[in-house]
C-alpha cells in the first residue's frame, strides 16, 4: 500500500504545473538576469513573471516582491532588516514578537540582540493567541518592528491580525507577519490588516526549497542585511534564483486561485479526521480548539504515549506525520509553542501534527483513522513496560 503522507506544514511535493514553469529556467533559459544581452532578458522575462504572479496573488505591486531562499531568510531580513534601519534613523534597535514563533523569528529576534538591540516576546494565552493588553504595552515603547506570525507551524492556530495590525497603526509601528503557513491555507488581505512586511515560503506551497520572499510594502522601514551587487533594489542583492521565481509566481497563482476550493476540502477531510480520531480516542486532546485554526493542520496529545513512539509506529504503518518537540543534544524537549501554551510537559511530549494536504484524499483519512487506535494502544503499553506511566 503506498505510504500517507501527512506532514505538508513541513513541506510539500513540487506541483506538475509548477515544475513545467520552472523547467526551461533550469534548461535552455540559463542568462544572467542582470545582462543586457538577449539571454539575459529572457532571464529577466521569466524572473519579473514571477515577481508578477507572486504580486497579483497577494494583491500587492510585483516592485513590493523581494525573492529570497525562503521564509528563514525572509524572516531574518524582516525583523534584523527593520532593527538596521531604526538605528540608521537614530532609533532604538528594539524588536517585539511572540513567544509561539518559528525559530526563524525567535533566532533572529534574538540576533538583534546581539547586535545591541532589544527583543521584547510576547507571551500567549491556552490557545496560543495573543494578548492584546500585552501587545498595547509593547507597542507604547515605540518599537521598531512587531512581528506575529499568521499561522502557528506546529498548532495551527491563526492569530487576529485585523486587531493586531490595527492596534499597531495606531501607534505607528511597522507590522512584519510570518505567513509560511498561511499562504494558501487562508485569504490574505495586507491592506486590510496594515501589515507592511509578509514572509512567504514557496515549499510549503508547491514550489521547490530554496525560493521565499519577503513582502516589502514600504522599503523605508528595512535595510539590507546582505551586500552585494544592489539586485532587487539594493535590498537582497545576489543574482536571483531566476527557475525558483518563476515556480515561487506560479504555486502562488495556483494557491490565489484555488483558495477556496483547497480550503474547503482540507478543512473538511482535518475536521473528519480529527472526529474520527477522538472517537476512536476519547481522550485524546486537540489542541487549539477553541480558537480559529489553520485547515491544514490537526494537533493533537496522546495521554500516556510519548510522540517519538508515535511517530515511529505510524512511520512503520506507512503514515509520515510529525511531533511537536524537538529532539536536540541527546534529550527531547517539549516544543516551545507548547510550553508558551502552558499545555503540561507531558501532554507537549506526547502530541503529534498531522497537516494535509493537495494530494490527502477521504481514503487517506479512513486508512489513519483505522490504524491509529491500534498504533496508540502499542504505544500506551510500551509506555508502562517502561514505567513511564
Ligand atoms: C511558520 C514558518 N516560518 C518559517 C519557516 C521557514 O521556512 P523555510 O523552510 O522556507 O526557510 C517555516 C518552515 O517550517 C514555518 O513553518
Amino acid at each position: 500500500m503506498l505510504p500517507i503522507y501527512l506532514d505538508h506544514a513541513a513541506t510539500t511535493p513540487v506541483r506538475p504545473d509548477v515544475l513545467e514553469a520552472m523547467l526551461p529556467f533550469l534548461n535552455s533559459v540559463w542568462g544572467n538576469p542582470s545582462s543586457s544581452h538577449r539571454f539575459g532578458r529572457a532571464a529577466r522575462a521569466g524572473l519579473e513573471q514571477g515577481r508578477r504572479e507572486t504580486a497579483d496573488a497577494l494583491g500587492v505591486e510585483p516592485n513590493q516582491v523581494i525573492f529570497t531562499s525562503g521564509g528563514t531568510e525572509a524572516d531574518n531580513l524582516a525583523l534584523i532588516g527593520a532593527a538596521l534601519a531604526a538605528r540608521a534613523h537614530g532609533r532604538p534597535m528594539h524588536v517585539v514578537t511572540t513567544a509561539i514563533e518559528h525559530k526563524a523569528v525567535l533566532a533572529a529576534a534574538h540576533a538583534v540582540v546581539n547586535l545591541g538591540g532589544e527583543e521584547t516576546i510576547l507571551g500567549v494565552d491556552a490557545n496560543g493567541t495573543v494578548r492584546f493588553a500585552d501587545l498595547d504595552a509593547a507597542l507604547q515603547r515605540e518599537p521598531a518592528l512587531v512581528s506575529v506570525m499568521w499561522v502557528n507551524n506546529e498548532v495551527g492556530v491563526v492569530q487576529p491580525m485585523a486587531e493586531i495590525g490595527a492596534r499597531c497603526r495606531a501607534a505607528g509601528v511597522p507590522l512584519h507577519s510570518d505567513a509560511v503557513q498561511a499562504f494558501g491555507k487562508l485569504p490574505i488581505d495586507l491592506d486590510a490588516v496594515g501589515c507592511r512586511l509578509l514572509s512567504i515560503s514557496g515549499h510549503k506551497i508547491g514550489a521547490p526549497k530554496g525560493i521565499g520572499a519577503l513582502i516589502v510594502r514600504d522599503r523605508k522601514i528595512i535595510e539590507a542585511i546582505i551586500h552585494g551587487g544592489g539586485q532587487q533594489y539594493g535590498i537582497r542583492p545576489g543574482t536571483e534564483n531566476v527557475a525558483g521565481a518563476v515556480a515561487m509566481g506560479r504555486a502562488a497563482l495556483l494557491a490565489r486561485r484555488e483558495l477556496d476550493e483547497h480550503v474547503a476540502r482540507i478543512s473538511a477531510l482535518r475536521d473528519d479526521l480529527a472526529a474520527r480520531l477522538v472517537h476512536a480516542v476519547p481522550d485524546l486532546m486537540v489542541h487549539v480548539q477553541d480558537a480559529p485554526h489553520a485547515p491544514h493542520i490537526l494537533s493533537l496529545a496522546v495521554p500516556g504515549a510519548e510522540a517519538e513512539a508515535l511517530l515511529m509506529h505510524l512511520d512503520l504503518a506507512g503514515i509520515a506525520c510529525s511531533g511537536g518537540s524537538a529532539c536536540s543534544t541527546g534529550t527531547v524537549e517539549p516544543s516551545h509553542v507548547l510550553v508558551a501554551m502552558g499545555i503540561e510537559r507531558s501532554l507537549a511530549l506526547a502530541t503529534i501534527r498531522f497537516s494535509l494536504g493537495h494530494e490527502t484524499t477521504a481514503d487517506d483519512v479512513e486508512r489513519v483513522a483505522a490504524a491509529f487506535p491500534g498504533i496508540v494502544d502499542r504505544v500506551r503499553q510500551l509506555h508502562v513496560a517502561l514505567g513511564r506511566a
